[in-house]
C-alpha cells in the first residue's frame, strides 16, 4: 500500500524531531518549525482565541470557533502518480488543520472531504465538527481553485496526477501528515479517526474505504458521486431529454410534484406533504397528459403536460439506458423529486458532463456532447474516465476486516444524484461480502424529501441536518449498531424533527405529533 510507505516516512521524520522518550505536548508555534517530510510544508501556525476565527456557514452566514484552537495550514507536493509525496513534485495540495486546545479536544481526529470539482477547503464543515471537539483537517483536493477553472475549462482535468488526486488520493495524501501533526501537538495519537464528506466528498469516502482501508475507523460518505463517469451521463441524458418541446418549466415541475404528492403522501398513513418511500408510490405520469385540444397552460399556470413533456419526464424517471445492451447506465429520479429537476435540465450537464467528456473521455475541447452515443460511447467512459474518477469497487473487505464502519445518507429528492444509486451500490457491497451477513459495517439512510447533502427548497419543512456522528461514533467506538438517525433543522425555521432509518427500513408512525421524531419507529 502506497500510503503505508508514506505514513512511515512522515512518522520517521516526526519521531526524529520529537526525540525525548516521554512525549510532551508542543506549542502551536513550534509546529511551524517541524520538518514533517519531504514535500510537506507547514506554512502558518496561529493560536486563535475563542470566537476569533470566522468561516462561512451553510446558510450564508458565518460560524465562529467556540473555543481556542491551534490553526495550521500548509502544502504538500506530490508526484506524477497522483499520490507519492516528493519535494520536487509537480503538483501542490493545500491543507488546513484546526486543533482544539487540549481542554476542548475530544480525542478524535477527522478529515473532511470536498465538493464538486474541489479546489478549495471546506472550512464550513471543518468548523462545524471542530466545535464538537474534533481535531479537523481538510484539503483542496490536490489542486487550486484556479486549476478548477470555469464552466468551459478545468486544467486539473488534463493533468492525470491532479485528476487521480481529486477523488482517489487527496485524502490519503493529506491524512498521515495532518494526523502526525495532531499527534505531536497533543503528545498522543488520536483515539479514533473519522472521515466526513458528501457529494464529491462521498465519492472520496468510498475511495478511502476501498483504496486506503486502514486510514479511518469511521467514514461518512453522503450523497456519494462515486460512479462519477456515469453520473455525468445521467446529467447528459436528463438534459438531452428535456430540451426543446420536452422542457418543463419550474411551474410544470411544481405541478407534477403537487399531483404526485396528492397521490402518494398518505401511503405511510401520515399527511405531511412528503412521500416516505417513493419506491412504494405508483403514479402514472401519463395521467397528467393534456386531453386532445387542451392547452398545457391556462393563464400562465400549468394544467396538464404535453406529450413531449410526458416523454421527457418518463426518461428522467427511467434514467439512462445503454441503447445497445438495454442495461442501466445510471438509475433514474424518484417520484416527488420533480420540483428540483431544473438543475438537470439546464445546468449540471454543462458544468460536469461537458467538461469531463471533453477533457477526459474524448480529449477534444471541440467535442459536441449532443453527439454522445448512449450505446457505443459508454464503454469509452468506462475505459478512460472510470479508472481515474470512480470508486465503485464493491469489495470493501479490508475496511470491514479492520473494524471500519461506513454510513451513507441520500435524499430522495436530491437534485443532483439519482437517489437509488447508493442502494444499488449497497446491494453490490453486500453481494461481494464473504462474512456473516448479520454483522453490519455499512448502512444507508434514505431521507424522504431530502436534498443533496442536506435540505432542499422543494421541501422546506423537512429537517435537513442529519445527526450522522451520533450514529457513527458509538458504532465505531462501542460496537453499538445504529438503529435510527435524528434529523433537525428545517429551512422553513420550524422545529420539526424526523427519524431516518437504515435501509431497507422506513419510519413508521406510531403516535403523537407527526413533527416529532419520537412519534415514529423504524420498521
Ligand atoms: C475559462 O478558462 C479558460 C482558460 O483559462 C479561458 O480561456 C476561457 O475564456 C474561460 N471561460 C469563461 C467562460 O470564463
Ligand atoms: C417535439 O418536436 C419535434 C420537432 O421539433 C418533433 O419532431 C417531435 O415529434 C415532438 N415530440 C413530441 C412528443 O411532440
Ligand atoms: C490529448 O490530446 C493532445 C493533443 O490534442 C495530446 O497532446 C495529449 O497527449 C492527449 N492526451 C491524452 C491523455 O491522450
Ligand atoms: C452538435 O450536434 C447536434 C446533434 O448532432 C447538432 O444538432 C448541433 O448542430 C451540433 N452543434 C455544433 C455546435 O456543431
Ligand atoms: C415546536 O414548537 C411548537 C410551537 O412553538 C411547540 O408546541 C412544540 O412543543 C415544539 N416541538 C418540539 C419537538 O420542540
Amino acid at each position: 500500500m502506497h500510503y503505508i510507505r508514506l505514513y512511515t516516512a512522515v512518522l520517521a521524520v516526526l519521531t526524529a524531531v520529537h526525540a525525548s522518550s516521554i512525549p510532551r505536548p508542543i506549542s502551536c508555534s513550534s509546529l511551524l518549525e517541524v520538518t514533517v517530510s519531504s514535500g510537506v510544508q507547514v506554512l502558518t501556525s496561529v493560536d486563535v482565541a475563542a470566537g476569533a476565527l470566522s468561516v462561512p456557514s451553510y446558510s450564508g452566514g458565518t460560524i465562529l470557533n467556540s473555543f481556542p484552537l491551534c490553526h495550521l495550514s500548509g502544502s504538500i507536493k506530490y508526484g506524477a502518480d497522483g499520490l507519492t509525496l516528493a519535494a520536487n513534485g509537480a503538483n501542490t495540495l493545500t491543507w488546513e488543520l484546526y486543533l482544539p486546545v487540549t481542554a476542548n479536544y475530544n480525542g478524535r481526529f477527522m478529515v473532511v472531504g470536498d465538493s464538486g470539482y474541489a479546489g478549495s477547503i471546506d472550512t464550513t464543515t471543518m468548523m462545524t465538527e471542530f466545535n464538537l471537539g474534533y481535531a479537523v483537517a481538510g484539503s483542496d483536493g490536490g489542486h487550486s481553485l484556479a486549476e478548477t477553472g470555469n464552466a468551459t475549462y478545468a486544467s486539473f482535468m488534463t493533468d492525470v496526477a491532479q485528476l487521480k488526486a481529486w477523488i482517489h488520493n487527496s485524502i490519503a495524501i493529506t491524512t498521515p501528515t495532518v494526523r502526525a501533526l495532531a499527534t505531536l501537538y497533543y503528545a498522543a495519537s488520536p483515539k479514533y479517526s473519522y472521515y466526513y464528506g458528501c457529494s464529491t466528498g462521498g465519492a472520496q469516502g468510498y475511495a478511502v474505504a476501498s483504496l486506503y482501508p486502514d486510514l479511518f475507523d469511521g467514514i461518512y460518505a453522503g450523497s456519494p458521486g462515486n460512479w462519477y463517469s456515469h453520473l455525468i451521463l445521467s446529467f447528459l441524458w436528463n438534459a438531452l431529454h428535456t430540451q426543446g418541446n420536452g422542457s418543463m418549466s419550474q411551474d410544470a415541475l411544481n405541478f407534477i410534484t403537487t399531483k404526485v404528492l396528492a397521490a402518494c403522501d398518505a401511503l405511510d398513513g401520515v399527511n405531511d406533504n412528503l412521500i416516505e418511500n417513493p419506491s412504494e408510490c405508483k403514479f402514472d405520469i401519463t395521467s397528467l397528459k393534456c386531453k386532445s385540444g387542451q392547452s398545457a397552460t391556462s393563464s400562465g399556470t400549468t394544467v396538464c403536460l404535453t406529450a413531449a413533456q410526458v416523454k421527457a419526464a418518463e426518461a428522467v424517471y427511467a434514467g439512462p439506458k445503454n441503447t445497445l445492451t438495454g442495461k442501466e447506465i445510471y438509475p433514474g429520479f424518484a417520484l416527488g423529486s420533480e420540483k428540483a429537476w431544473l438543475l438537470q435540465e439546464t445546468t449540471l450537464y454543462k458544468e460536469f458532463s461537458e467538461l469531463i467528456l471533453k477533457e477526459v473521455v474524448f480529449n477534444d475541447s471541440n467535442y459536441n456532447i449532443s453527439t454522445f452515443n448512449f450505446g457505443s460511447d459508454v464503454s469509452k467512459a468506462d475505459s478512460i474516465a472510470s479508472p481515474l474518477i470512480d470508486s465503485i469497487n464493491p469489495s470493501l473487505s479490508s475496511f470491514e476486516a479492520r473494524g471500519g464502519k461506513l454510513i451513507t445518507t441520500q435524499g430522495w429528492a436530491d437534485a443532483y444524484n439519482a437517489p437509488t444509486w447508493p442502494i444499488e451500490f449497497l446491494e453490490q457491497i453486500n453481494a461481494a461480502r464473504l462474512t456473516d451477513e448479520n454483522s453490519e459495517f455499512i448502512q444507508v439512510y434514505m431521507v424522504p424529501g431530502g436534498g443533496h447533502c442536506g435540505p432542499t427548497s422543494a421541501y422546506p419543512h423537512v429537517p435537513g441536518t442529519y445527526d450522522v456522528l451520533d450514529s457513527l461514533v458509538p458504532w465505531v467506538e462501542k460496537g453499538i449498531v445504529p438503529t435510527q438517525m435524528l434529523s433537525t433543522g428545517a429551512i422553513d425555521g420550524t422545529n420539526a424533527t424526523r427519524k431516518l432509518c437504515p435501509y431497507p427500513q422506513n419510519a413508521k408512525y406510531v403516535r403523537g405529533s407527526i413533527d416529532d421524531w419520537t412519534s415514529y419507529t423504524c420498521a
